[in-house]
């Protein structure tokens, strides 16, 4: 099979290579993959800045979609045929996470999915909803199930809740049609008014450019009457999370997520008790919110929103369009399924 593997870091660095055919041990699935999909953490991954000490090489890409072509004995919850998904971390099935839980992550702690096949276990695998094509349901694995547990378990959204998304990457984009799909108004931070206006089409109630009004805090509490935001799905980090704390109501819930910016400032500790926030960090989730946020997405045949597929081969132009910032939504390799 073809994969692509990160021998030493660098986006120049990757090469695209030839390896046996994975072959499905007892209780594995031997998926043939059609479409994977990127996160910023992919590009974190082959550049060196999200494990310096990773051991190399290592085939990148977490999110992945495609078709359960063997199966290995004993192997009872999928068949062949099944259209299936990758889930982040291969041992959170269920319940909170745990040390042992939040090892072995695709394209991290284990070879990823940016080949033509991968074996996986039976468990570490999902079924995707009918409705989307495999383009779109490559995207679910990180993204959408990170924007998942903030929106529905770190801040209960329901009808009638103001949520902030930061930015037009692909967590926001989940979050915003998550939180519409429960009811909330949804305010949203771009640097792009191009962007904003993309994303209104997704169901943004309002949009601020954080390039051209950098107090983008002080615009949700005129937008919430004063009142402030009840949840922030926080992905821009250092640089924007004192921001999101002035940007939430007394008692209102920050989902922290990313670490896209740097800040020189302290950490203003005075506003968390001030306004009594709920701080909860999020590490994507685990198989059973997949399944429950699979069911939400065909319940209401929810599509994510995709910004440009590539071909197998153009594997490192794709990440260079996520390392450049141009995207809205999400960014698809198609994996050129191996027959
Ligand atoms: N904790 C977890 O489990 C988890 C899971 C997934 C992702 N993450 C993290 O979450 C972050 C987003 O991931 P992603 O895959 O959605 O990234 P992405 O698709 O690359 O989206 C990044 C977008 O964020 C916006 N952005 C950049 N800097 C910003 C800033 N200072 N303030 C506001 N928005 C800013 C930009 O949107 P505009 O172009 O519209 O300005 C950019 O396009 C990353 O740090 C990633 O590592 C964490």
């Amino acid at each position: 099979m073809k994969a692509w593997r990160i021998p030493s870091f660098g986006l120049d660095k990757m090469e695209l290579t030839t390896l046996p055919d994975p072959q499905p041990q007892r209780g594995e699935v031997l998926v043939k993959v059609h479409a994977v999909s990127l996160n910023y953490r992919d590009l974190m991954v082959v550049v060196g800045r999200y494990n310096p000490k990773m051991h190399l090489p290592r085939i990148p890409c977490s999110d992945g979609a495609g078709e359960v072509v063997a199966i290995g004995e004993g192997v009872t919850r999928v068949k062949v045929g099944d259209r299936v998904a990758g889930i982040f971390m291969q041992n959170w099935i269920d319940g909170e996470a745990d040390a042992k839980k939040i090892r072995g992550a695709l394209g991290g702690d284990i070879d990823g999915v940016l080949a033509e096949l991968v074996a996986l276990r039976e468990d570490g695998v999902v079924h995707v909803p009918e409705h989307l094509s495999y383009d779109e349901a490559a995207t679910l694995p990180c993204a959408a199930v990170t924007a998942w547990n903030a929106v529905v378990h770190a801040g209960h959204v329901k009808a009638g809740d103001v949520v902030v998304v930061q930015g037009t990457g692909g967590v926001s984009m989940f979050a915003l049609q998550f939180a519409r799909m429960l009811g909330a108004r949804v305010l949203g931070t771009s640097s792009s008014d191009e962007k904003l206006a993309r994303a209104k089409t997704l169901g943004l109630d309002a949009g601020v450019n954080y390039r051209a009004n950098p107090e983008w805090d002080a615009w949700v509490m005129e937008q919430t009457g004063g009142r402030g935001a009840d949840l922030v799905v926080e992905v821009g980090g250092a640089g924007t999370f004192s921001r999101s704390l002035r940007a939430i109501r007394i008692g209102g819930a920050v989902a922290q997520i990313g670490v896209l910016s740097q800040s020189t400032e302290g950490l203003e500790i005075p506003l968390l008790l001030h306004r009594q926030v709920h701080l909860r960090g999020i590490y994507v989730g685990s198989r059973v919110h997949f399944e429950q946020m699979n069911r939400a997405i065909a319940q209401h045949a929810m599509k994510p929103a995709i910004d440009e597929a590539f071909s197998f081969e153009q594997a490192p132009k794709a990440l260079q369009r996520l390392q450049d910032g141009a995207h809205f939504g999400k960014i698809i390799v198609r994996a050129g399924a191996k027959i």
